[in-house]
């Protein structure tokens, strides 16, 4: 009896030093469990595919607890969630999202479109939001994994795609206000269509100065839930008055931000030396460090001749948009963004007139915007190679 007591002691002594302390783990693809569908679903016609309105067969969940890291990793069929209602993500917002795309490429493979891009974004997100963080490669080759399950119904041609939402929520079952210790990593993919079934359509937008979409030392930089509800009525206004979207400004000075839930580019020409300036906003906090801006500016810097182009990202404000317009030097403008890709934009709602944006004749799309899409499509649908940013997943 005695001898059990005392080795129970040390036994509970070298579990508590620190040399035993339990890591916690971290996510392992390797680990995953895949239970299949008994009959996966046929694909339907692309021309009933819209933007994230059915989804594929199998979703990907994997739980995390602060005490043990990652748990295996489960790829089931698409389903409910059960979660107790006092969960954080209900009451307090602890969400976070990312969206890419996989394609179908000429020679049946698919690919995801620089999906390391996002796990850097998911990261910062939810560093910031306090849920965990992901290894990336993990990640990568679990939403591969996913992909790989439901192959048959990525759909094929230019403008269709799988569209991939990871997400993770804080599931700690309590109302107090702090850090999860508890949370759900989960992945669902939807067959989409083009955003635009008839080619482009040019929209009209209203610059926004009565809403605040993001704000210096905010979170209007990383992609969490909470940065999509608040601008909900901005657009019902928006739409009352006969405008498809928001022009986000900030600040005492209206700089142009953001448009919708997209990035923005402006395209100036100046009249005096005929040289043209794409321009964005740049990265300071408020703006969305979205992967199709990025892929724009690095084509841009490599295709567009440097002695007619000046790439810029720098601060512009609607009274430049609305004075070069004045002068002739406002060639066009586009949303960019992974739903749409690019979006053309031809009119401005501000101060009770509208800014007009140049289209071409006949055409619902500036030039620049119509080869920028193109430059992206080559790539994502394997015509073009770009370093790594197609990766191969099944
Ligand atoms: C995007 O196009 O990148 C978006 O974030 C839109 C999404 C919220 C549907």
């Amino acid at each position: 009896m005695m001898l059990r007591n005392s080795s129970r002691k040390l036994t509970s002594r070298l579990f508590s030093s620190s040399a035993f302390k339990m890591t916690a783990a971290p996510l392992d693809a390797s680990k995953v469990k895949i239970s299949r569908v008994s009959t996966p679903s046929k694909p339907r016609p692309n021309d009933e595919l819209v933007f994230g309105s059915t989804f594929a067969d199998h979703m990907l969940t994997v739980e995390w607890t602060k005490e043990k890291g990652w748990d295996v990793p489960e790829i089931k069929p698409y389903g409910n969630l059960s979660l107790d209602p006092s969960c954080a993500v209900f009451h307090y917002g602890f969400e976070l999202f990312e969206g890419l795309k996989a394609y179908k490429t000429p020679d049946n493979q698919v690919t995801m479109f620089r999906p390391d891009m996002n796990m850097k974004r998911l990261n910062k997100s939810a560093a910031r939001i306090c849920l965990p963080t992901v290894e990336s490669e993990e990640l990568i080759k679990l939403m591969g994994k996913l992909i790989e399950q439901d192959k048959h119904l990525v759909p094929e041609g230019r403008g269709y795609s799988l569209y991939v939402r990871p997400t993770m929520i804080g599931t700690t079952a309590a109302l107090g206000v702090s850090a999860p210790d508890k949370a759900l990593l989960y992945v669902i993919t939807s067959p989409v269509g083009p955003y635009y079934k008839t080619g482009f359509k040019a929209v009209r937008l209203e610059a926004t100065d009565y809403a605040t979409r993001a704000w210096p030392g905010g979170v209007g930089d990383k992609k969490l839930g909470a940065n999509y509800a608040p601008c909900a009525l901005p657009h019902q206004q928006a739409a009352a008055r006969g405008y498809q979207q928001n022009l986000w400004l900030f600040g005492p000075e209206k700089n142009i931000t953001e448009v919708g839930t997209m990035n923005v580019f402006f395209v100036f020409k100046d009249a005096a030396t005929g040289k043209q300036e794409l321009v964005t906003a740049p990265l300071d906090g408020t703006i969305l460090e979205g992967v199709t801006r990025d892929s724009i500016l690095a084509l841009a810097h490599e295709k567009l001749d440097s002695n007619n182009w000046i790439i810029s990202e720098r601060y512009f404000t609607i009274k430049e948009v609305a004075e070069r317009a004045a002068k002739g030097e406002l060639v066009e403008a586009f949303g960019s963004g992974t739903a749409a890709v690019v979006s053309p934009i031809k009119e401005i709602g501000w101060k009770g007139t509208d800014i007009h944006v140049p289209l071409q004749p006949g055409k619902q799309t500036g030039p620049l915007t119509e080869q920028v899409a193109q430059w992206i499509a080559d790539i994502q649908y394997g015509k073009e190679k770009h370093g790594n940013w197609s990766r191969i997943v099944a």
